[in-house]
C-alpha cells in the first residue's frame, strides 16, 4: 500500500536532482508519473529507474516555458493514465550575478522557465482539476524568496512562485483543489552552480517525502502553505502580512511619512540571516 496508490501525477524538471527524487518517491508510493524535462536523456533515465523498480512512468520532453507544450503535458497525463491527480511544478534554472552585471536575456529566460513555466502548467492543470472537483498542485519555491545576494532574478522568480501558491490556493479551494509549496535544500546541479552553495547539503531524496505527503490525502486539510525541509529541519514559512500598528490619516505629507517611519511604525531592520533557526 502506497500513499499515492491509483494517482496520476505530472512532475516537471524530473530528469535530475530534486525532480527525479520526487518522481521516484511518488512512483514508489503507487503513483503513475509523467516525467517532464527539457532534456530528453535524463527524463528517459528517470523513467527507466522507476520502471526498473516496478513503477509506472512515461517521459515527456519539452520546455514548461512553452504554454502550448504545458497544455500537452497535462493532456498526456489524462490520456495515458486516465486522470490528473497531482502536478509538481519543480523545473527551474538559476544563475548568479551582481545587479550591475545582470543580463536582460538571461533574466528573461529565467523568468520564462521559473515563473511562466509553473503558471502555464498550473493553469492547464487547474482547468482539468476544477472540472473533476479534486487535485493537488505542489510548487517548488526557495529560501531565496526572502532575498539572496547575487541572485536577484532567481530570488524574484521564487518569490513569484510563493505568491502564485497563495493566489491559487485561494482561487481553487472552492473547487476541491489544494495548492502548497515546498522550500527545499539539496545537493544538486543547481546547488553546485551556486558559488556559495552548501557542499554539505543533503541528497534530494531527503526532501521527497514532503512532496509525497502534500500530494497525498494525509494533507487533505493543508492548502496555501509553504513548507520548508532543509538540512533535516521541517517548518512552515509565514506568508507576508501587514505589520501593526496601521496608522491612518486622510492625507499624508512627506514629513508625516518620515516621522511615522522613524517613529510609530517601529521598522525592524532586515535580519542578516533569516533562515537561522
Ligand atoms: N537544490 C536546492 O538546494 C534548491 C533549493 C531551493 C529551491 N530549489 C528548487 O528545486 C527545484 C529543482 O532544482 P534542482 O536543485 O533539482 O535543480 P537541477 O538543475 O538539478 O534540476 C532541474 C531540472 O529542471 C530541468 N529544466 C530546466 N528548465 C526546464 C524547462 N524549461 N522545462 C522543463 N525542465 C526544465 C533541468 O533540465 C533539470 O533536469 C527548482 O525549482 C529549484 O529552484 C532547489
Amino acid at each position: 500500500m502506497g500513499f499515492l496508490d491509483g494517482r496520476a501525477v505530472v512532475i516537471t524538471g524530473a530528469g535530475r536532482g530534486l525532480g527525479r527524487a520526487f518522481a521516484r518517491h511518488a512512483a514508489e508510493n503507487g503513483a503513475a508519473v509523467v516525467v517532464n524535462d527539457v532534456d530528453g536523456e535524463p527524463a528517459r533515465e528517470t523513467v527507466a529507474a522507476i520502471v526498473a523498480d516496478g513503477g509506472t512512468a512515461v517521459a515527456s520532453v519539452g520546455s514548461v516555458a512553452d504554454a502550448g507544450y504545458a497544455r500537452s503535458l497535462i493532456s498526456l497525463c489524462c490520456n495515458r493514465f486516465g486522470s490528473l491527480d497531482g502536478l509538481v511544478n519543480n523545473a527551474a534554472v538559476g544563475y548568479h550575478a551582481p545587479p550591475w552585471d545582470d543580463d536582460a536575456e538571461r533574466a528573461r529566460a529565467l523568468v520564462e522557465t521559473n515563473v511562466l513555466g509553473p503558471l502555464h502548467c498550473g493553469t492547464a492543470a487547474a482547468e482539468v482539476m476544477c472540472a473533476r472537483g479534486r487535485g493537488v498542485i505542489v510548487n517548488v519555491t526557495s529560501g531565496s524568496m526572502i532575498g539572496q545576494r547575487g541572485a536577484a532574478a532567481y530570488s524574484a522568480s521564487k518569490g513569484a512562485v510563493a505568491s502564485m501558491t497563495y493566489s491559487w490556493a485561494a482561487d481553487l479551494a472552492e473547487h476541491g483543489v489544494r495548492v502548497n509549496a515546498v522550500s527545499p535544500i539539496a545537493w544538486t546541479r543547481l546547488m553546485a552552480a551556486d558559488p556559495k552553495g552548501n557542499r554539505d547539503a543533503p541528497p534530494p531524496e531527503r526532501v521527497a517525502p514532503l512532496v509525497t505527503y502534500l500530494l497525498s490525502d494525509l494533507s487533505a486539510d493543508v492548502t496555501g502553505q509553504v513548507l520548508r525541509l532543509a538540512d533535516g529541519h521541517l517548518h512552515a514559512v509565514r506568508q507576508p502580512a501587514i505589520i501593526r500598528p496601521v496608522l491612518h490619516r486622510e492625507t499624508w505629507t512627506v514629513a508625516e511619512i518620515a516621522a511615522a517611519v522613524g517613529g510609530e511604525l517601529a521598522l525592524e531592520s532586515p535580519p542578516r540571516d533569516r533562515w537561522t533557526l
